[in-house]
């Protein structure tokens, strides 16, 4: 009898998946041949000869997609902005809106080095450091932090990072901690931060993220799922220097109290939520007020750039 063509393999498995209910299963079928096969990708028409083995690795692959472990776990990497990143195990797999969290950053680092300042970024809940790196990368000449309290998240950043070629200061660290970072209260230019922020009734739907992304990375703490956010705002008041840019990812439907949180605090202006590529609110962006910054008022010195 004449084995199964690759095509047929492929056909196959995408029916299978299908039938499990992931969501996009002839995509994550080819992506699971293009692995077994070591290409980066099928190329319709292209596709080469497996070899005699392939049938049973691909559907051991195909096994476990159909368990609904993610797509990026099983192939070990996922891509986020201009960077490949290693997935870790109990480290949460990046998301593509996180992507234009990351970009809010960027562009401030971006503008600050044209007018000639060294910009000082911190990543807060890094977890495998994408947004951390990704400022790195895009905004050279940024001096870039990052803290997750996950230690297996430090590493991943770290790995993120020397994959990238880029230098990022990635320190085991609790956003709750009063004194986290203090060295540099009131100096910083951008405190961006993807937290986790799901509420403790409202368990992820999805098997991939129930089932594979740590409960650490997902669910925010408080009855609403905001203590860890607000953390990271408390953070931010004291780290951000005076006009320094805050971002932070939350929710669709946070966005008011998100809002409502920042401006309690009274030092941030032009509060914002912004939407993702769906148009859902998903981030608010502000800015420290331009007046004094906590090291100011507290007697503490102006904070000065270093023009490079
Ligand atoms: C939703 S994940 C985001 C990871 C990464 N920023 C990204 O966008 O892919 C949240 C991260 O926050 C970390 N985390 C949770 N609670 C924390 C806390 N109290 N202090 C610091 N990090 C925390 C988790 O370990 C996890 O890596």
């Amino acid at each position: 009898m004449t084995p199964p063509s690759l095509r047929q393999l492929v056909t196959g498995a995408a029916r299978v998946l299908g039938e499990a209910g992931v969501p996009s299963p002839e995509h994550d079928a080819r992506a699971l041949a293009a692995f077994a096969l070591g290409v980066p990708r099928l190329l319709p028409g292209l596709e080469p000869e497996p070899p005699a083995d392939f049938p049973a690795r691909f559907a051991e692959l195909v096994e476990r997609r159909r368990s609904r472990e993610p797509l990026q776990r099983i192939v070990g990497l996922t891509s986020f902005r201009f960077l490949e990143v290693e997935v870790a195990d109990e480290v949460f797999v990046p998301r593509p809106e996180t992507e234009l969290v990351a970009e809010q950053a960027i562009v401030e680092a971006v503008r600050l080095r044209a007018a000639g300042v060294s910009p000082l970024v911190v990543d807060l809940c890094c977890g495998s450091g994408v947004i951390a790196v990704s400022v790195a990368s895009e905004a050279p000449g940024s001096r870039v932090l990052a803290v997750d309290a996950a230690p297996q998240a430090v590493a991943a950043t770290r790995a993120t990072a020397r994959r990238a070629g880029v230098e990022v200061d990635a320190r085991t660290g609790d956003v709750r901690d009063p004194v986290l970072l203090s060295e540099l209260d009131g100096r910083c230019d951008v405190v961006v931060a993807n937290p986790p922020y799901i509420p403790p009734d409202a368990e992820p739907h999805d098997p991939e993220v129930r089932d594979h992304d740590p409960d650490l990375a997902l669910y925010g703490g408080g009855t609403d799922g905001l203590e860890v956010p607000r953390a990271v705002v408390v953070a931010a008041v004291r780290l951000l220097r005076a006009g320094g840019l805050f971002v932070m990812e939350h929710a669709e439907v946070q966005a008011a109290a998100v809002r409502a949180e920042l401006e309690r605090t009274g030092v941030f202006d032009d509060v914002a939520t912004h939407p993702d590529l769906t148009g859902r609110d998903r981030m608010v962006v502000a800015r420290r007020t331009a007046g004094a910054t906590r090291s100011r008022a507290e007697g503490g010195p102006d904070v000065e750039h270093s023009p490079s």
